[in-house]
């Protein structure tokens, strides 16, 4: 990539990459464990800690989110805050068993920006093409790992980062689209779907028509398994 001025106004993006901190060989254990000292990117010197993927690498579905939320930042687990809720609600609503998920994010650190007027509040920021790029190696190494029949796209942020940036959830959610190619691991065959992010449930207006969404694209991946 060609010198780039990050749209933070900050410094050049073309070097970063998780690349070099992605061990070669061990299980999901090893990856956890190298996740947490990756400087592939500027977003782990405001987090807390590296949010890695959780759950069996014996999981027939990986979820794929967006990025760590505040809660998820402090407490070091994906999905346990109030998205985590509705998640957890709509897999189980789909005949999805939670407890047989992997989950994880498409960026494995928080990204916000603090607004003092409202007491330092930390408002998360949607993670940029290169903050994406630069994560995905881990995102390939748990894919590669956990090998799933099926995998869910969490909103347009996941489905960038599996299908890359033309991808569009209003026009792809809820159908069988082809597996994704993710550094190195590129399964034959159709097995993701891709839907809302499950916060977008909690911004709604209409929330229980939007959850109802998210629940019958969650049904289509349910019909995989
Ligand atoms: N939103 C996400 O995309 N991931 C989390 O882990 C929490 C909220
Ligand atoms: Fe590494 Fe991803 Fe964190 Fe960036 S966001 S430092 S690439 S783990």
């Amino acid at each position: 990539m060609a010198d780039v001025e990050g749209e933070d106004g900050a410094e050049p993006e073309e070097a970063y990459s998780a690349e070099p901190f992605v061990p070669r060989r061990g299980g999901l254990t090893a990856l956890r464990k190298a996740a947490a000292e990756c400087r592939g990117c500027p977003l782990h010197r405001e987090a807390t800690q590296t949010v890695f993927g959780e759950g069996d690498a014996g999981a027939r579905i990986v979820l794929v989110g967006e990025q760590p939320g505040d809660q998820e930042d402090r407490r070091g687990r994906p999905f346990v805050g109030p998205a985590g809720g509705v998640l957890t609600r709509a897999l189980e609503e789909a005949g999805i068993d939670p407890d047989q998920a992997y989950v994880t994010n498409a960026v494995k650190h928080f990204k916000f920006t603090l607004v003092p007027e409202r007491g330092k509040r930390r408002i998360h920021k949607t993670p940029n093409l290169h903050e994406l790029t630069a994560c995905r190696p881990w995102l390939g190494a748990e894919l590669r790992l956990v090998d799933p029949e099926v995998i869910v796209a969490l909103g347009a942020t996941a489905g960038k980062a599996l299908l890359g940036p033309s991808f569009r959830v209003t026009r792809q959610r809820g159908m069988l689209l082809p597996c994704p190619a993710v550094d190195g691991y590129a399964p034959s065959g159709e097995c993701l779907v891709a839907t809302i992010h499950p916060s977008a449930v909690l911004r709604a207006d209409d929330r229980e028509a939007v959850y109802q969404g998210l629940v019958a694209d969650l049904r289509v991946a349910a019909e995989l398994l």
